[in-house]
Order: C-alpha cells, then sequence, then structure tokens
C-alpha cells in the first residue's frame, strides 16, 4: 500500500503517455497522492483535463506560470514528493536528465529535486538501441535513479523490441518495493505460478490440478520483504497476490514470453505447474462429434521456461529457483532435474494424490542445492514461502 505516499509524476510526450492515466488511478487506488506534471510534447497525447480529473489535482505545465509560482514555487513542487516517476521518459527527457539540462518545468523539477527518482522509458526500439541512449542510460543508473522497463513486445510505431513502457501495475509494484523496508528492496524478482491452459479448440484445454496458491504465496513473501515482484500466471484458481506486477498468461509458449521479456532479473522463482505438452495443431473450430470414429489428438513439447532460463549464456538471473513435482523417488527424480534443467535449487515436493498437496493449503518440500538437500517440516504453503523468501534474501546479499 502506497497511503500517505507522495508521488510526484511527470508524464513525458510518447504513446505510453495514455497508460500513465492508468498509473494515477492505480497510484490512487493504493492511497497515494499524485502531482501530475505534463511536458509540452506530453500534452499532445494526453490532455491536461484528463490527467487532472484523474489526480484530483491541478496539472503543472508550465515553468513560468506565474498563478503556479505564487501557489507553490517550482523548487517546493520538486521538494514535497517521496518519490518522483518519470512516465513515460521519453528519449528526449532522458537526455535532458543524464546533461542535467533545465529548460523547462519537467527538466527543471528533477534538475532541482533531491527525492529519490524513478523513470518508466517508452521510445522506438532504435532510439532505445541508440549508443546515446544507452550511454544515458548508464549515467542514470549511475546517478542512482530506477528504471523500470522498457518491455520487449510490438510497438505502436509497428516495429517489434524494446521500447514498450512498463506495464502500470509493474510500475506501482517497482514504487511499492522502493517504498518497503526490507532486505529484498531495490531486487527485482520474477515469480510463474499457477497452471497452464493448452487449448484443444476454442472451448476445450488441457490443464492440470494446480491451483496457484504456492506461487501467490511466494510472490506475496518476497513483496513483503521488498522485492519488486514480477508475477507471471496461468489461470489460477487463487487471486495473484497485492503488490506485485501481474502479467497473465494461458499458454506455456505465452509463459516464456512474459518470462523473457521481464528479464533481467536478479532472481527468477519457477513456480508454475507447466504443462510439458499442448496439442499440436489445435483447431480453430470446436470438435464436433462425429460418425467417422473418436478425435486423436497429436502433442508437441511446450518448450521448457525453467531451463531455457536456467541455461542462458548472457543475461541468466543470478539465482534460479525450479520446483520438482513428484509422485516417487521423490529426492533421486529432484536431484536430476536440478542437474538437467541447470537451475540453482530446487524445491522437490510430493505431489501423489494422497499428501493432498497438490490444490491443497499445506506443503512438504525438500530444498536442494550445491550444498545438499534440506528435508522441511510440512507446513502451511506461506510459510514454505516466507521460509523460502527468506533463503533467497541471504543468497542475494552476497550475489
Ligand atoms: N517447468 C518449466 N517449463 C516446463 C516444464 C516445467 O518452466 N515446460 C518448470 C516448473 O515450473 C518447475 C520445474 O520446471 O519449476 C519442474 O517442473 P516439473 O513438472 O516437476 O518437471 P518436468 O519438467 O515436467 O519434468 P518431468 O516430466 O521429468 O517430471
Amino acid at each position: 500500500m502506497l497511503a500517505d505516499k507522495h508521488i510526484l509524476l511527470i508524464i513525458g510526450g510518447g504513446i505510453a503517455a495514455f497508460k500513465s492515466l492508468d498509473l494515477i488511478r492505480r497510484l490512487r487506488e493504493r492511497g497515494a497522492q499524485v502531482t501530475p506534471v505534463l511536458t509540452r510534447a506530453g500534452e499532445e497525447f494526453v490532455t491536461p483535463l484528463s490527467v487532472s480529473a484523474l489526480a484530483g489535482k491541478k496539472v503543472f505545465r508550465d515553468l513560468f506560470d506565474l498563478g503556479d509560482e505564487a501557489e507553490m514555487g517550482h523548487i517546493q513542487l520538486s521538494r514535497v514528493a517521496d518519490l518522483v516517476v518519470v512516465a513515460p521518459a521519453t528519449a528526449d527527457l532522458m537526455a535532458k536528465m543524464a546533461q542535467g539540462l533545465a529548460n523547462d518545468l519537467a527538466s527543471t523539477l528533477l534538475l532541482a529535486t533531491d527525492t529519490p527518482v524513478m523513470i518508466a522509458p517508452a521510445m522506438n526500439v532504435r532510439m532505445w538501441d541508440h549508443p546515446a541512449t544507452q550511454r544515458n542510460l548508464k549515467t542514470l543508473q549511475g546517478d542512482g535513479i530506477t528504471v523500470v522497463g522498457p518491455n520487449k513486445g510490438d510497438m505502436a510505431c509497428g516495429e517489434h523490441g524494446p521500447g514498450r513502457m512498463a506495464e502500470p501495475m509493474e510500475i506501482v509494484a517497482a514504487i511499492e518495493a522502493q517504498f518497503a523496508a526490507g532486505p529484498l528492496r531495490g531486487k527485482r524478482i520474477l515469480v510463474t505460478s499457477g497452471p497452464t491452459h493448452e487449448p484443444i479448440d476454442p472451448v476445450r484445454y488441457i490443464a492440470n490440478r494446480s491451483s496457484g496458491a504456492q506461487g501467490a504465496a511466494i510472490g506475496q513473501a518476497l513483496a513483503a520483504l521488498g522485492a519488486e515482484v514480477i508475477f507471471v500466471t496461468g489461470p489460477a484458481d487463487v487471486p495473484p497476490p497485492a503488490g506485485v506486477a501481474v502479467v497473465a498468461v494461458q499458454t506455456a509458449q505465452h509463459m516464456l514470453e512474459a518470462v523473457q521479456s521481464a528479464l533481467p532479473v536478479d532472481a527468477g522463482i519457477f513456480a508454475a505447474a507447466v504443462a510439458d505438452w499442448r496439442v499440436e495443431g489445435a483447431s480453430d473450430r470446436k470438435l464436433k462429434k462425429s460418425k467417422d470414429g473418436l478425435p486423436v489428438l497429436e502433442f508437441a513439447e511446450n518448450p521448457d521456461i525453467l531451463k531455457t532460463v536456467s541455461r542462458m549464456e548472457t543475461g541468466r538471473p543470478p539465482l534460479v529457483v525450479g520446483f520438482a513435482a513428484e509422485t516417487n523417488d521423490v529426492l533421486d527424480h529432484a536431484t536430476a532435474k536440478r542437474e538437467r534443467k541447470g537451475c540453482d535449487w530446487i524445491l522437490a515436493n510430493d505431489v501423489s494424490p494422497e499428501t493432498g498437496i497438490m490444490g491443497g493449503s499445506e506443503n512438504a518440500v525438500i530444498l536442494i542445492t550445491d550444498e545438499g538437500a534440506e528435508d522441511w517440516p510440512r507446513m502451511s504453503k506461506e510459510a514454505v514461502a516466507e521460509a523460502l523468501a527468506s533463503r533467497v534474501a541471504q543468497a542475494l546479499e552476497t550475489k
């Protein structure tokens, strides 16, 4: 929650400015006060009226507005907030910040402020990749500015790649993490959770019994220790935890894409029960009963998300944790699985029906690391999550 937190939100001029309207709403829902600043270019994309209506406050636009100066000078405006957020941060705004220019209200506030600053860059992929922008990015990171995103994906300009502004909830999660005190403060952690649904036709799918409870508890426990959590979830029974950035997916292939676009992260926890197979050539029409016999489904192998990330040559998260759901010879299978997948830790559990673990409220796990296997007593999924989160915090301290 962000009760009593005061955010100065600078909206730059990019197509992603429309997402900042949702960001204002989400921040206010969580109790934050939002003072909006709109750049000249920003006004081309969203109107001052909609920004101020959503913020419930006047929007500041001019450096030399006599009325504004009489009410609250720009120096004071830059200092009243607990956090300054620039979203979208355009290539131009980033360049101004990196150079220390102060030729409009936004850049002047950013130069005059002594409060922490977070930026959510958004721009065309070539602009993002340009050495000038990458140089500015390094300068800003070196100045202690927190950077959220950008994400990879299709862009409004028709190109594909990094440059899309982070989603409003990802920015909210980063803001919440910024204010959370705890050993994981400043760490970005990815969690996969829930089952995946693999379509047979538009109305039928193949799934598994995962409720998503363990993954949700892990997301919650990590956020409670101050982590910025990117929570990539299949269609789970339990709701996602509060204070995390939720990316909802259906299939294993979508989950892999979402995971890849969330990177880089400090740690990845792969708690999802991903379907190993999908139906090859799923029908785009409902399959009908036929006199010619029963339908025959052909399967194709899904990508192994945990293995893909564990074996990344560049950009592999410093800590990768997998789960092993087994029904027999748990320790042997899980130890072999850790080797096969290439992850750092495996949390192994026995999901035979008689344990009641899959879909239940408790879990009994064995943590397998480089140093061997540790049997944890049976406990609630929340307690497992808290124990894991504090182990992750210890491990990241030394990374
Ligand atoms: N996993 C994954 N992508 C897949 C399959 C599994 O990321 N396509 C991850 C799970 O999130 C979990 C771990 O791999 O962290 C092990 O999942 P599990 O279902 O136990 O293992 P499988 O890979 O299915 O291996 P097996 O068929 O031998 O049980």
